[in-house]
């Protein structure tokens, strides 16, 4: 039996928009074994919003459409399930966690109601048992007084509080797969670091896989077994966490591992290693689509455009992958210029 809870394959997802129709998401492909965490990393407008919404298939109520591919989770297609079935599968076994908790929370019921009637989706039980397990959950993702905070209103909380009160609604299903969009990009750096480390924990004790999407590759380094990176539409390096930062292949990857921020560092600042922005939806440029803020660039690169490639364990999409590869293999080789015998 297959181990992969979610196989995505060359999903290409579009819009129609005011300047014509544009595909944010332009053939992506990856998986998510069971128990594991990948982070999806890329820089805003990667795409990667619009790939959860996808899966999720929630991209259709924003005037969306998945033009090609397949998703499929526990080998099932999701893209052959009926409104209602979809529908089941978000309220109990993919679940997911916005970025801005105040547009998914329903601000005219408490959060004790939006907490037991998710658990009342996917578990029969008498309200008062649910409104229990309510606390026991609440109190889970650390939300003190939980007695008293259940019968409180999303804006009567704060922007940490609303985050793990969102948290909470999204394990009240017990998913198989949480999908979080950038769940802490909103908080500050406490909070931050108490949420990722309740994620953990959650993987840790329910075995929950967990698709995580960030634009802070520091935030991946934590969390991941495997790492995503997206830039523009595309998937241009899938990589085990240690190897990515051992030895990142794409260019891309270099630079973005080359921007962490300082652990005191400003959040949210531009790419400081990798010169240019990520181009606009009708300005995606021909060949590959790095190629304009690419250093090492050539002709071929403006003109055609790499396919995702396997390399060992790992999966590129670079014409010069070979080449940087044993640039870095020499250079890891050589220490203090002085090569080493081999
Ligand atoms: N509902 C929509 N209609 C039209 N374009 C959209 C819509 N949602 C997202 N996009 C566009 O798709 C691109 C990718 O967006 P997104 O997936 O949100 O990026 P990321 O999450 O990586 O920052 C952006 O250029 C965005 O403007
Ligand atoms: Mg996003």
């Amino acid at each position: 039996m297959s181990n992969k809870i979610l196989e995505v394959k060359n999903l290409v997802t579009g819009y129609q928009g005011k300047d014509g129709f544009m595909k944010p998401v332009d053939g992506v492909s990856f998986d998510i074994e069971k128990g594991e965490t990948i982070c999806i990393v890329g820089e805003s407008g990667s795409g990667k919003s619009v790939t959860s919404m996808s899966i999720m298939r929630l991209v259709e109520f924003e005037n969306g459409r998945i033009l090609d591919g397949q998703i499929l989770f526990c080998g099932e297609e999701l893209s052959k399930k009926s409104n209602e079935e979809m529908r089941q599968i978000r309220g109990s076994k993919i679940s997911m966690i916005f970025q801005e908790p105040l547009t998914a929370l329903n601000p005219v019921f408490t959060i004790g109601k939006q907490i037991t009637e998710a658990i009342l989706f996917h578990r029969s039980m008498g309200k008062k048992e649910a409104w229990l397990r309510a606390e026991e959950l609440v109190r889970l993702v650390g939300i003190s007084d939980p007695k008293q905070r259940l019968k409180q209103y999303p804006h009567e909380l704060s922007g940490g509080m609303r985050q793990r009160a969102m948290i909470a609604i999204a394990l009240a299903s017990e998913p198989d797969l949480l999908i979080a969009d950038e769940p802490t990009t909103a908080l500050d750096v406490t909070i931050e670091a108490q949420i990722l480390e309740l994620l953990r924990s959650l993987r840790e004790e329910r075995g929950m896989s967990i698709m995580l999407i960030t634009h802070d590759i520091g935030v991946a380094a934590e969390m991941a077994n495997r790492i995503i990176i997206m830039y523009a539409g595309k998937v241009m390096e899938v990589a085990e966490t240690k190897d990515l930062f051992d030895q990142p292949l794409h260019p891309y990857s270099k630079g973005l591992l080359e921007s962490v921020p300082r652990m005191d560092g400003e959040r949210g600042v531009p790419l400081k290693s990798i010169s240019g922005s990520i181009p606009r939806l009708n300005e995606v440029p021909p060949g590959c689509r790095f190629s304009p803020r690419c250093p090492f660039v050539t002709d071929k690169c403006h003109k055609q455009e790499p396919a995702l490639e396997k390399r060992g364990t790992r999966q590129v999409a670079c014409w010069h992958v070979d080449e940087l590869f044993e640039k870095d293999l020499l250079a890891i080789k050589t220490e203090g210029g002085v090569p080493i015998e081999s």
